[in-house]
């Protein structure tokens, strides 16, 4: 029943009691993850009526209705404690960094956060560290675009992160996974584009040294 974009996003979640699916719309990702017995309970949250309508109506015939709890709040705002992994995909980044900032104190608190944001993951990773939290796994995949997930942690250790990395993610770019190195490929094609096309130097001069290290990334895997 799920997508690629949504597998890939529950393939981050680790076995956990309690997932909470924030923006939840059709109620696909809670279903699977109960089915499949990736948590044993589940919130199914959002913040408009319809869409946690759909969420209810998925789950009508389901054999795990019962746990399952459906909320209509903003973020995790109405969600009870603990929350031991939250899922947010398929929104803009701006609407997540706001959901975040939110109940900062409560992310915090929550073991696993997995992100999937539609655009800019670039500024969604550096909010993100920028508040403390680690960078601990990423994973991608493509159909018709590509789609990013990004797991965090409640940082421990809070490593340094380069732009470079918060750019394509230090995971992404450690694991170099074909699609992530497709991913690449073609982000090597529009960069050096952009660099044969702008006029001001200082932006010609950065899109030469993010195609340098694009290339460096992809000639150690040739
Ligand atoms: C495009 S859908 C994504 C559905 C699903 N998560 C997915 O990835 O396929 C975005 C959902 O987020 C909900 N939403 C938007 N802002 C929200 C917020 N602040 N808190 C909770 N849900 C929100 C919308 O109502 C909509 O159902």
């Amino acid at each position: 029943m799920l997508d690629v974009r949504l597998r890939t996003v529950l393939s981050l979640v680790e076995p956990c009691k309690v997932l909470a699916d924030v923006g939840t719309d059709h109620g696909y990702l809670p279903l699977e993850a109960l089915k499949s017995g990736i948590c044993e309970h589940a919130f199914a949250a959002d913040l408009n009526e319809l869409p946690l309508k759909r969420a209810q109506d998925t789950f009508a015939q389901s054999d795990v209705k019962d746990r399952v709890v459906f909320i209509r709040c903003s973020g995790i705002r109405d969600i009870p404690d603990p929350i031991d992994a939250v899922v947010i995909a398929g929104m803009g980044a701006e609407t997540v960094m706001q959901i975040v900032t939110e109940d900062l104190e409560r992310f915090r608190s929550i073991p696993q956060i997995i992100l999937q944001v539609n655009k800019d993951v670039e500024s969604l990773r550096r909010f993100m560290v920028q508040r403390g939290f680690d960078i601990v796994d990423e994973a991608i995949t493509y159909k018709r675009h590509y789609y990013v997930v990004v797991k965090f942690a409640p940082s421990a250790s809070h490593p340094e992160y380069n732009p470079f990395q918060l750019k394509y993610g230090p995971i992404l770019l450690s694991q170099k996974d074909p699609i992530f190195l497709n991913h690449l490929t073609s982000r090597l094609n529009h960069v050096l584009d952009l660099a044969s096309r702008v006029s001001h130097e200082n932006k010609r001069e950065a899109f030469v040294l993010e195609a340098d290290a694009i290339r460096n990334v992809l000639d150690k895997e040739s």
